[in-house]
């Protein structure tokens, strides 16, 4: 698929006052700093349309942006960002969680995992309580360009056995990405494009 047109169009804090156009739309998530923000940007070609920091925390809203004006993509803030106050981190869950079961817009979501890092319990939650919701998901896969090919398929074999020996009885479908190298853009655009052709 190519990217004709990328727009922002608004950020809240409330699922309600998200765009109400009845557009497939897909969201990416996941722990702060795993790079949520940079993929938007390398999906969609533009280096500043979601903002992006190399200190966690940089994205707080439901940011929705409106693509080749057919799907929305969404940026979501991150979970499990320890600096933030206690009481802003409730407010992020509660606005994240709403937003996952609620909005009826969303088609899938995409849970981002640094592949360098072994699998983390917060991450494997996130993922149970979506699997609970009955909220399909992909996973991504982020910041491939910092390993090596054969240490890339170590990382993700050991991520994809972990989910299978835990509650998952199959393997989740996933993506390997760098943000910086543009790996796994095709892939992932013709993976959305393939779901928006079956809804139409
Ligand atoms: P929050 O909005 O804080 O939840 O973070 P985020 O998940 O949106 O992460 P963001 O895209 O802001 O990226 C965090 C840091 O990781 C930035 O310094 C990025 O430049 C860096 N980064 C993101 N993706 C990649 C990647 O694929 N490769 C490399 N090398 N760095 C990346
Ligand atoms: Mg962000």
């Amino acid at each position: 698929m190519q990217i004709k047109s990328a727009n922002f169009v608004v950020s809240n804090s409330d699922v309600k006052k998200c765009p109400n156009e009845p557009i497939p739309e897909y969201a990416f998530i996941g722990r702060s700093n795993v790079g949520k923000s940079s993929l938007i940007n390398m999906l969609t070609d533009r280096k500043h349309l979601a903002k992006t920091s190399g200190r966690p925390g940089k994205t707080q809203l439901i940011n929705h942006f409106r693509i080749n004006e057919q799907w929305f993509l969404v940026d979501l803030p991150g979970y499990g960002y320890a600096k933030v106050s206690k009481k802003v981190k409730s407010t992020f869950q509660k606005f994240i969680t709403q937003y996952f079961s609620q909005r009826e817009q969303l088609v899938s979501a995409f849970v981002l995992i640094d592949i360098r890092h072994d699998p983390q319990k917060i991450d494997m939650e996130f993922m149970e309580w979506l699997g609970e919701n009955q909220i399909p998901f992909s996973i991504i896969f982020t910041k491939a360009d910092k390993l090596k090919p054969k240490a890339i398929e170590r990382h993700v074999d050991n991520y994809i056995n972990t989910l299978l020996e835990g509650v998952w009885e199959e393997a989740p479908n996933y993506f390997v990405t760098s943000s910086t190298s543009g790996m796994g853009k095709d892939e992932i655009l013709n993976y959305i494009e393939g779901i928006n052709n079956q809804i139409k």
